[in-house]
C-alpha cells in the first residue's frame, strides 16, 4: 500500500528515509533502520579520514545485509572535508545510493553514475530542486523551514513546496523535515512526495548513540524549542533552543562578525552535546517534529507506528 517510485528505485519496503547525521547516523542506527525496511544513510561528515568511513561502512554490512545509503554533505564546512576520498569510497563499496547535500553535486554527479550509485540531493527551493534535475539527479530531498538542518532562508514550508515540486519535476520528490509521525507520512504522500526523509525522531530512537540526558531534552521539547540562527552569515540552521543558541541569536542582532560567532557554532560543541548529553552547551540542530516525540522507542518501533499510522489514515480516507 506504501509503495512509490521511491521504493521501486531503493528496493526498500516503506518510504522512509533517515537522512545522513553527523555523530548520530553510524552503523547501528542505519543497519537498524534499513532492517526495519527503511533506507539508513550513514552520515560522513565526522569521518576525518575516508579510510575511517569506509570502516564504519562495513561495520554496517556486518548489522545489514539491506540496502543503505551515505550522506556527502557538501556545505562550506569549519575544516576541509575530504568528500573527494569519501565519494571515492563510495563508488569503491558498491554503495548504491548517495544524499548529497547542498552546494554543488555537479562535481561528482558523473563518477557516481558511472559507479551505479544513485544520487538524491538535498535543497531547500524549488530553484535548486531544478537545477538538481537538470544536471542528472536521481531524486531530490526537498527539506521545509521546519526542519532540521539548514532550510533556505526563503523560509518556506514543506506543505508549500511539495506540491509545486512535484507539479515542477519529472524526479522523484522526497519531503524533508518536520515529520515525526505516520500522519505527516501520509499527508506528505498525500502531496505528491515519494518518502519522506527524517532525522529528529531518530536521534532519540534506542540505537542512536546520542547521550540518554541529550534524548531527554528532546523528549521534554514541544514544537517551540527551535530557533533559527546563523542567518546573518548566510548559513541559517535550526538548532534547538538553549543558553548557547540564545546567546548566539543575540549576538546576531548586534551584528557580531563571524568570528566572534565561531566559538559558539562550532561543530565540536554540537557534538558534546548529543554524546556528551551538554544540552545547555553549543548549537546542535532539531526539527520542530520534535514536538511531537513523546518516548525514545527502538527503530522498529519508530517505522512501524509510522507505517501503521499512514495506513490507517490511508484507509479511512478510502472508506
Ligand atoms: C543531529 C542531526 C545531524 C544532522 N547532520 C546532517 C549532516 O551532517 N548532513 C546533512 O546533510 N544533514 C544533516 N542533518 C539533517 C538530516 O539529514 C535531515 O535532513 C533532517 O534531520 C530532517 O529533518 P527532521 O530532523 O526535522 O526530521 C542532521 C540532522 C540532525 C537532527
Amino acid at each position: 500500500m506504501l509503495k512509490t517510485k521511491i521504493t521501486e528505485m531503493l528496493g526498500i519496503k516503506y518510504p522512509i528515509v533517515q537522512g545522513g547525521m553527523a555523530w548520530i547516523a553510524t552503523a547501528e542506527l542505519v543497519a537498524a533502520v534499513s532492517n526495519a525496511g527503511g533506507l539508513g544513510i550513514l552520515g560522513s561528515i565526522m569521518f576525518p579520514t575516508p579510510e575511517l568511513l569506509r570502516e564504519e561502512i562495513h561495520k554496517t554490512r556486518k548489522l545489514t545485509d539491506k540496502p543503505f545509503g551515505v550522506n556527502i554533505t557538501l556545505l562550506p564546512s569549519m575544516r576541509e572535508l575530504p568528500n573527494d576520498g569519501f565519494v571515492q569510497v563510495v563508488c569503491e563499496e558498491g554503495i548504491p545510493i548517495v544524499e548529497t547535500t547542498a552546494g554543488k553535486p555537479e562535481k561528482y554527479i558523473d563518477t557516481l553514475k558511472k559507479a551505479n550509485v544513485k544520487v538524491m540531493h538535498k535543497v531547500g527551493s524549488i530553484q535548486h530542486a531544478k537545477h538538481a534535475e537538470s544536471i542528472g539527479a536521481d531524486a531530490v530531498i526537498i527539506v521545509g523551514f521546519e526542519g532540521a538542518g539548514h532550510p533556505l532562508m526563503d523560509d518556506v514550508s514543506l506543505w508549500n513546496l511539495i506540491p509545486v515540486a512535484v507539479d515542477t519535476l519529472k524526479i522523484p520528490v522526497l519531503a524533508g523535515g518536520g515529520s515525526s509521525d505516520g500522519r505527516q507520512l501520509a499527508a506528505a504522500l498525500a502531496l505528491g512526495a515519494s518518502a519522506i526523509v527524517a532525522g529528529t525522531i531518530f536521534v532519540v530512537s534506542k540505537e542512536s548513540p546520542a547521550h540518554p540526558d541529550f534524548k531527554q531534552a528532546l523528549l521534554n521539547a514541544c514544537e517551540c524549542d527551535t530557533i533559527l540562527i546563523q542567518r546573518t552569515i548566510q548559513n541559517q540552521t535550526r538548532v534547538f533552543k538553549n543558553k548557547t543558541s540564545m546567546e548566539v541569536l543575540a549576538m546576531e542582532d548586534r551584528k557580531a562578525p563571524f568570528e566572534e560567532l565561531i566559538p559558539l557554532i562550532k561543530g565540536e560543541m554540537g557534538r558534546q552535546a548529543y554524546m556528551e548529553g551538554k544540552t545547555d552547551y553549543g548549537c546542535f540542530t532539531v526539527g520542530q517534529g520534535v514536538g511531537l516525540i513523546k518516548e525514545v522507542l527502538s527503530v522498529k518501533e519508530i517505522i512501524d507506528n509510522y507505517v501503521v499510522g499512514a495506513q490507517d489514515i490511508i484507509k479511512r480516507l478510502n472508506a
